[in-house]
């Protein structure tokens, strides 16, 4: 068992696609154990993207982030990390392949709906920057 860390981006809430997401990982097979509509504190964004400070986009996708609601999601289930980076699909829109959340409802890398983690650890530190106060995994 492994839980991973989803982010539903401002986009993606005002979009109404909250339900649609959590949809698709629950129809997965997936669970959800930790679950917040937040608006974020731009602390804990750029803590969130912190391996991304030097990368042009940073100050554009930190201030995406906190420009209104998001929601926070643990998914637990069998290597749930991988399952969710191939539900979500390719981090720009454009390369994702239909039938995956950006293939089917992003076109833009500005505005990709949801983010991810990569792999186990950064899960684990995501997973405790966001759920600092546990999850019911
Ligand atoms: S990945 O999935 O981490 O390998 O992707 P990467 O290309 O390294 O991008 C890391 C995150 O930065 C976001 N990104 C951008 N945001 C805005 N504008 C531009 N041009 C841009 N390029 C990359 C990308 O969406 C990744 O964030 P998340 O939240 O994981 O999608």
């Amino acid at each position: 068992m492994e839980t991973t860390l989803v982010l539903i981006k401002p986009g993606g809430v005002q979009r109404n696609l909250i339900g649609e997401i959590v949809s698709r990982i629950e129809r997965r097979g997936l669970k959800v154990t930790g679950l917040k509509l937040i608006h974020a504190a731009q602390e804990t964004v750029e803590a969130h993207y912190a391996e991304h400070r030097e990368r042009p986009f940073f100050g554009s996708v930190v201030s995406y982030l906190v420009s209104g609601p998001i929601v926070a999601l643990a998914v637990t289930g069998d290597n749930s990390v991988k399952a969710i980076r191939a539900m979500m699909g390719a981090t720009n829109p454009i390369d994702a392949t239909p039938g995956t959340v950006r293939g089917d409802l992003a076109l833009s890398i500005e505005d990709n709906l949801v983010h991810s983690s990569s792999d186990p650890e950064a899960a684990a530190a995501e997973l405790a920057l966001w759920f600092p106060e546990g999850t019911f995994a």
